[in-house]
């Protein structure tokens, strides 16, 4: 490193080294520049994949199309919510379609065309939705039926109980109840719909062994009550004297109760739901004889659907199992469920405080994953601006030690004129730095020249300088002190004393005859002058 006290350093013909410097000094700058952009953009970079980490895999969307809405479609509807508790990543669609044809296929159409990655359906009657139903499964759709079926082998998978059997089962519960005499009506479900036809079939093959019972009628429902209220009273024949009446679910068989109003009568129905004024509670309450549980188990049906997206095995029929309720097991069965009501109560508020504490826990890996990287940003861009300085202010220190600190034998010679200056619109920033840095250089170096050359001149001025050098006071000002740190002022009292000091060691000149040579007009105020900048005295040299 360079210091005030070497006066002979050899500097390079045209003051290369000055020049390179500079030049240094100007890479420098634009180097740390790009550097901090850099850090700054790999920064954002790696916060945008930090977020997307958190919030990655992929996410299936299952669509739900109900052919109705329901206390058991409800139940089913909850079950499957709860059952993506287990799974991570899946999203649930549902549908309802009233009981309508037209709608469920305008809702299976508008499903496909969102792109779901799976459907599951329970088509409100058997010949009608199929079409759109098979529509997804061509579009390579997995498609699970459920409940009621379609008349098509286009699906993946069918999951629901055995409604024959159920029918069957109940036929057989009638019969022997009516110790296989007496007379039956029938209340069915929505026309077409697979539940109903096989509801009825099994009903008719138990009655097939009991000649002694008489099946007055099956009257035309629709699942729902009034739909059985509506069917009895416009039923034209004799419905006098009716000992069982068979609804194909619980709510037509308290329709029915509820219309025929005979104390003789009793009334069986099939869906054995829990919960107030539902199947479990007639039976109990003796408003009906018996129920049968229609099993809903959308946990299982859910586990059905991610084995399938998942790739796991599965089986394509899948029978739900289920059971008779009488008086002899309502009340059991109502205990059970309301155990089961609290422990699912209790899973929800688990399942809400887990996403909860999660959420909460995202945030604040967020903040502090923002904290870290706002840290090590400020870190670096200071680490950065206090080297820049540093190097900076050497720089400086070395372009003002290389202008004031020259030879004094050598001879003074212009500077090489700016060649590359036509070039500089056509340069890119980096080439421009290049350039600047070589202008600047000479810059200098042509200073040193002037001031060595007329140093000699007490009259030589800052004013005589910016002349000279082609620019106002003011721009060689601002230029001398960007480049040197220093000023003009500073640049010239420094290569007098400089001068001098080398004069003092080399010749046997005293301090009078050597202040006026190097443009001092008065001895004493060099001699000030040069305490002040070296410590010592002239004439202690
Ligand atoms: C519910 C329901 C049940 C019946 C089933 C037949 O929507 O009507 O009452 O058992 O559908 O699919």
């Amino acid at each position: 490193m360079l210091s005030l006290f070497m006066p002979f350093v050899r500097f390079p013909p045209k003051s290369l080294a000055v020049s390179l410097k500079i030049h240094i000094f100007a890479m420098l700058i634009t180097k740390s520049i790009k550097t901090m952009h850099k850090t700054i953009s790999y920064l954002i970079a790696l916060m945008a994949v930090l977020a997307s980490c958190t919030n990655s895999g992929k996410i299936y969307r299952i669509a739900v199309s109900q052919c109705s809405e329901d206390i058991w479609r409800n139940k089913l509807n909850d079950e499957l919510k709860m059952g993506t508790y287990i799974y991570d990543h899946v999203e649930l669609c549902f549908a309802s379609a009233d009981d309508s044809d037209e709608k469920q296929i305008e809702q299976i159409n508008q499903f496909v065309n969102d792109g779901i990655d799976l459907l599951i359906v329970a088509p409100n009657q058997v010949a009608t939705v199929s079409p759109a139903i098979d529509k997804a499964f061509d579009k390579g759709i997995p498609v699970i039926v459920f409940d009621r079926k379609t008349n098509s082998e286009k699906y993946t998978a069918f999951i629901g109980a055995d409604n024959f059997e159920m029918g069957r089962l109940m036929g057989e519960f009638v019969a022997t109840q009516l110790k296989g005499k007496g007379r039956v009506l029938e209340i069915m479900g929505l026309k077409g719909s697979s539940p109903a036809i096989e509801r009825h079939n099994g009903f008719m093959k138990a009655l097939d062994s009991y000649p002694g019972i008489t099946l007055v009628a099956s009257l035309q429902g629709d699942w729902t009550e009034e739909s059985a209220i509506k069917a009895i009273k416009g039923y034209q024949g004799d419905l006098t004297n009716i000992d069982f009446v068979f609804g194909q679910n619980d709510r037509m068989a308290v329709g029915a109760a509820k219309t025929l109003n005979s104390s003789h009568t009793r009334y069986c129905g099939i869906d054995g739901l829990p919960g107030k004024g539902n199947g479990i509670e007639c039976v109990r309450d003796s408003i009906l004889e018996a129920s049968y549980i229609y099993p809903t188990h959308g946990d299982q049906v859910l586990q059905l659907a991610m084995n399938i997206l998942q790739g796991k095995s599965y089986e394509r029929d899948n029978r739900l199992m289920a059971s008779l309720v009488t008086r002899d097991n309502a009340n059991v069965l109502l205990l059970q469920n309301e155990e089961m009501v609290r422990q699912s109560q209790n899973i929800d508020l688990l399942h809400n405080q887990a996403d909860n504490y999660l959420q909460q826990l995202n945030s604040q890996r967020m903040i502090t994953m923002l904290l870290a990287i706002v840290i090590f940003v400020i870190t670096v861009s200071g680490m950065i601006i206090v080297s820049n300085m540093r190097r900076r202010h050497r720089l400086e220190r070395q372009a003002f030690s290389m202008v004031v600190n020259v030879p004094v034998n050598e001879e003074p010679s212009e500077a090489t004129p700016a060649k590359e200056h036509s070039s500089i619109t056509a340069a890119t920033p980096e080439e421009q730095a290049h350039i600047e840095a070589g202008a600047d250089a000479r810059f200098l170096e042509r200073l040193r020249m002037k001031v060595q050359e007329q140093m000699g001149d007490s009259d030589f001025s800052v004013e005589t300088l910016a002349e000279q050098m082609g620019v106002s006071r003011v721009q060689l000002y601002r230029k001398v002190k960007t480049l040197t740190g220093r000023t003009p002022v500073d640049i010239i009292r420094l290569s007098r004393l400089n001068r001098s000091k080398v004069l003092l060691e080399t010749t046997n000149k005293n301090v009078s005859e050597i202040a006026y040579e190097v443009g001092f007009t008065a001895p004493s105020y060099f001699t000030k002058c040069f305490k002040d900048e070296f410590g010592i005295s002239p004439s202690d040299l």
